[in-house]
């Protein structure tokens, strides 16, 4: 780019970091204008979320220099970054659940009583009163008394964004916000963004929807393996262009659905219903078959795979599993009996941080590596290999912690293990949410493979491409219940819509 230096509100210049055995960031640079949308793209494991932590205070850098507003920046704290007016909302979320949505957005800056010139006592009645004002101007339905347990992990990501909005900062960092969220909140959010841009805020974008990129971008940068890649006016890319930079190579087809023989039924629930989230649910899913559940947040959809799956209580109903009904109240009831799922709420149901990527993808498929007693080790680091290499994890060590690898190889990683068990059925939440494109069509491309050998599969995505792309059959839920199902041919993207959202097919 040829502007004047001194149009950037933030310069990044030559940053590395290095953590054990890892160059994540090698001289990487990154100039933000002031008032623009800058777009950050590259694929799992490039170094994006950890350039964005540089900046915000959470790592040090290990080389390079940032200036921000002209000044140069040393040993930040996120709470020195926060003074400055840098905010950021993470990808992976971590709100304390047990606080309201109002304690949670004014957490250590809630408004006081000014008391005998002391600050100390919470004025609870502005802190609700506030929040209600932050969330009515944002076009937001909840309540400020609302827990944060309560709220699914679209909600989350609504609240974090009022969240960062509401510090009033002049760069907000927002690393893969609509990860969880659907096209009607992405409205909201690219509107908020809009006057955000008006009033001289810069936002550093990061996600893999290549349709968002072109929306919402007035500059991009590409970075691949920790290394500067390219950066310009985002008119300058186009589709093709991008992934290619990105991934260092052109991927034509991004749904590569290919037909399986379709069998006898697997799983069936009939009337399944949990009071005041889902009523009388009934539908089948068949050997080889990829169903697909469409619906906006709130729907319903994660709390119908659930129940399913035995992590919440249903009230009535049945679940069948080849034609026998089946008690489900814990998930072991399910996972013994061959059905499996990748839950939205990946740091919660699906990993366990602190253990290596090996005991993570072989925990729950010791037995296929213990024939006898003891568990065959060289077998269970060969199937992990594989299974590493079939889902390109990008991971420098077998033995490497799951919390140290980038957000979209740590869903890799939960869907290795899944893949490795001996499944009837296997529910995906969102299965490519936070992945990149070119790891995207890899997994959907095994989708079908274990689809061809007899898996069923029920796939909840809130991308419309991709139930369109990957299911035979589609099922459309609105408010907890079922308003429609289409069939592979039939199914659009207006179809979809007017059923997700109450309307009739005439
Ligand atoms: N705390 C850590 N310790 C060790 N390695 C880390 C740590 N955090 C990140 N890494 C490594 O640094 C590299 C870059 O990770 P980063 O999270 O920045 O990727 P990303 O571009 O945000 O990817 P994604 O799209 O999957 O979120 C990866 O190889 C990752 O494993
Ligand atoms: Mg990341």
């Amino acid at each position: 780019m040829r502007e004047q230096e001194n149009q950037y509100v933030l310069e990044m210049k030559n940053i590395t970091k290095i953590f054990p055995g890892v160059l994540a960031l090698d001289k990487v640079n990154l100039k933000v204008r002031a008032g623009t949308v800058h777009v950050l793209v590259g694929e799992n494991g490039a170094g994006k979320s950890t350039l964005m932590k540089i900046l915000s205070g959470e790592h040090q850098i290990d080389g390079g220099e940032i200036y921000f507003k002209g000044t140069k920046l040393d040993h930040q704290n996120t709470k020195s970054a926060l003074n400055l007016g840098i905010a950021m909302i993470h990808q992976e979320l971590s709100p304390i659940l047990d606080m309201t949505i109002a304690e949670n957005i004014f957490l250590d800056r809630e408004p006081t009583y000014n008391f005998a010139s002391l600050d100390i006592f919470v004025n609870f009645k502005k802190l609700y009163q506030q929040t209600q004002e932050l969330l009515d101007r944002l076009g937001l339905k909840y309540d400020p008394y609302m827990k944060m347990r309560e709220l699914s992990v679209a909600g989350m990501q609504l609240i974090e964004i009022s969240k960062a909005i509401s510090r009033g900062a002049s760069l907000i960092i927002m690393d893969e916000p609509t990860s969880a969220i659907t096209d009607t909140e992405v409205t909201m959010l690219f509107n908020q963004i809009r006057d955000l841009k008006q009033n001289g805020v810069a936002i550093i974008y990061i996600t893999h929807k290549m349709d968002e990129i072109f929306q919402i971008a007035d500059d991009i940068t590409i970075i691949r393996d920790g290394q500067y890649v390219d950066s310009n006016h985002a008119g300058y890319y186009d589709e093709n262009k991008l992934i290619s930079l990105m991934v260092g190579r052109t991927i034509s087809n991004i749904f590569p659905k290919d037909p399986a023989e379709i069998g006898e039924t697997v799983l069936e629930v009939k009337n399944l219903t949990r009071d005041g989230l889902f009523k009388d649910i009934n539908f089948r899913v068949r050997r080889g078959e990829i169903l697909g559940l469409a619906g906006l947040v709130g729907a319903g959809r994660t709390e119908v795979a659930r129940a399913i799956f035995g992590l919440d209580p249903i009230d009535s109903g049945e679940i069948l599993l080849e034609g026998s009904p089946i008690k489900v109240r814990k998930p072991m009831d399910v996972i013994e009996k061959g059905v499996a799922m990748l839950s939205e709420d990946r740091k919660s149901d699906g990993l366990v941080l602190c253990r290596s990527v090996l005991e993570n993808i072989s925990m729950t498929n010791l037995n296929k590596f213990a024939p006898g007693l003891f568990i065959d080790l060289e077998q269970e680091a060969e199937t992990a290999k594989n299974m590493i290499k079939m889902l390109k994890i990008k991971v420098h060590s077998l033995y490497a912690a799951a919390n140290t690898l980038s957000g979209g190889n740590q869903q890799k990683v939960i869907l290795a293990k899944w893949l490795l068990g001996d499944l009837k059925v296997l529910i995906l939440d969102e299965p490519t949410r936070g992945i990149d494109v070119g790891s995207k069509s890899e997994i959907h491309k095994l989708m079908c493979k274990y689809a061809q050998e007899g898996l069923a599969i029920i796939m909840i995505s809130s991308e419309l491409p991709e139930i369109l792309g990957m299911s035979d059959r589609v099922i459309v839920m609105q408010e907890g219940r079922i308003t429609g199902e289409l069939n592979r041919a039939e199914a659009s993207q207006e179809k979809i819509m007017i059923l997700a959202t109450g309307g009739k097919i005439g």
